[in-house]
């Protein structure tokens, strides 16, 4: 099939590259010069597990292809995936102003029938606005369907996400458009996972339940590691308690110093947003939030508890600054929020992240320093602050910690570090909700 994606991100690139990897022709689009320069040249501009290598192998064997050219691409696709970017507005909702230029430009292009598929994070009922902004520019004879297909797919597993998904949401009430959509997606579904068929407006709002519960999970227990602080529990033992019930499960049960990215921030502010424009208050969704961005102040408020108000002169070793391992992407991380309550009383940083660096120095410039491992950032430091849990972080030897820090104060944000362990080294350690 003969696939245009347009906007070349991190959902986008792992779309079309996935599909091109089951011998689509894809074409992506970007209106970002660089970006497409790049990755015409085999560079990836993002860290995801496995994509350099499958782009370059798709783009080798001639079903890949990187354009800045959005009519050419539409004009010779079948299905167009719309897979740019959905940032808050001012007000939490979700900006579709990307998303309505590329209708327009999907409607001047349309020559055929064509599926224009929603990809993007977009709030109930944006279906059928896309679909009323393409007739508005296609006229009336125009032939497109509209289908929702909201992306399920995790950073730092993109790859696998998408071609072994636990599911496929496809909203749409047209016959044709259904059976494109599913000979598209069948070779991705060989193991028996559903692909479900529904309404848009209930797809859109899959996507949103869906981060809203996963987020939900992440806040409750968050608020249960505080709980277990106060009375003098530990939240590892509650999560396995807790997670061996077959009601509850595993899985996003860890404590931690919150949740960032580009997606659950976003979309529970934009499902707070929905539910507001219907004149509802959402409860439990809006404690989520509140939650959060409590948690994500909190290793710094931990750090004034230790140290006190004033931190001139204080040096701290920051271990991760993305905001979760496997992924480059700094957008809404924890780390931020942490740097911002240090620096802003006077505390000098010094961070590491095995990828994030680049990232950093582009939003953080000379605001903190940057380490070229993580051992070297401890150098002279009073304390460690792990705020991503890299697997590279789990097994270092506390006596090669203690060797460099110049304090001996941990705090660990995700809980990676055995409490007694680093106790019994003679560190003072902080962890979320442990003994
Ligand atoms: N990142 C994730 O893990 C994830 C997962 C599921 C869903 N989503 C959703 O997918 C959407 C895209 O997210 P992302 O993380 O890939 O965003 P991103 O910011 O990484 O990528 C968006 C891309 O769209 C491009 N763009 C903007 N306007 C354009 C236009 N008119 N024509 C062509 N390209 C244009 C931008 O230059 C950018 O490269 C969002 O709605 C997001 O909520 C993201």
């Amino acid at each position: 099939m003969k696939i245009a994606v347009i906007g070349t991100g991190y959902v986008g690139l792992v779309v079309g590259t996935c599909l091109a990897e089951t011998g689509n022709r894809v074409t992506c689009v970007d209106v970002d010069e660089h970006k497409i320069a790049a990755l015409k040249e085999g560079r990836v501009p993002i860290y995801e597990p496995g994509l350099e290598e499958l782009v370059q192998r798709n783009s080798a064997e001639g079903r890949l292809h990187f354009t800045t050219n959005v009519d050419e691409a539409v004009r010779s696709a079948v299905v167009c995936f719309i897979a740019v970017g959905t940032p808050p507005d001012e007000d939490g909702s979700a900006d579709l102003k990307y998303v309505l230029a590329v209708a327009k430009a999907i409607a001047e292009n349309l020559h055929g029938y064509k599926v224009v598929v929603t990809k993007s994070t977009v709030p109930v009922g944006t279906n059928q606005r896309v679909r009323d902004h393409i007739r508005k520019h296609a006229g009336p004879d125009a032939e497109f369907d509209v289908v929702s297909n909201p992306e399920f797919l995790k950073e730092g597993a993109a790859i696998d996400d998408f071609m072994k998904p636990d599911r496929v949401v496809i909203g749409t009430t047209s016959a044709r458009a259904r059976d494109i959509m599913l000979e598209l997606y069948s070779p991705y579904v060989r193991t028996g996972k559903p692909i479900l068929v529904m309404d848009p407006a209930s797809a859109e709002m899959t996507k949103y339940a869906a981060n809203a519960m996963l987020a939900t999970r992440i806040s409750f227990m968050n608020e249960m590691a505080r709980i277990c602080e106060l009375v003098g529990a530990d939240i590892n033992h509650v999560r396995s308690g807790i997670g061996t019930d077959s009601r509850i499960g595993f899985p996003f049960l860890f404590a931690g110093a919150g949740y960032g990215g580009s997606c659950f921030p976003k979309d529970v502010r934009a499902l707070v947003r929905t539910a507001h424009d219907y004149g509802y208050e959402p409860l439990v969704v809006n404690a989520v939030e509140q939650v959060n961005d409590a948690q994500k102040r909190l290793l710094g408020d931990k750090i004034v508890s230790h140290f006190g108000e004033d931190l001139s002169g204080r040096r701290f070793a920051l271990w991760g600054l993305a905001f979760k391992p496997k992924t480059d992407d700094m957008r809404e991380a924890p780390a931020l929020v942490l740097i911002e309550q240090l620096t802003s009383r006077g505390a000098t940083v010094c961070a590491f992240d095995p990828e994030a660096m680049d990232e950093a120095k582009r939003r953080l410039g000379d605001r903190i320093d940057y380490a070229p491992a993580a051992l070297a950032a401890l150098d002279g430091a009073d304390a460690l602050v792990l705020v991503t849990e890299w697997n590279e972080f789990r097994h270092v030897d506390p006596a090669e910690i203690q060797a460099r820090l110049q304090g001996a104060v941990v705090f660990d944000g995700r809980n990676i570090f055995d409490a007694h362990r680093m106790r019994e080294a003679g560190f003072t350690y902080y962890g979320i909700g442990v003994r």
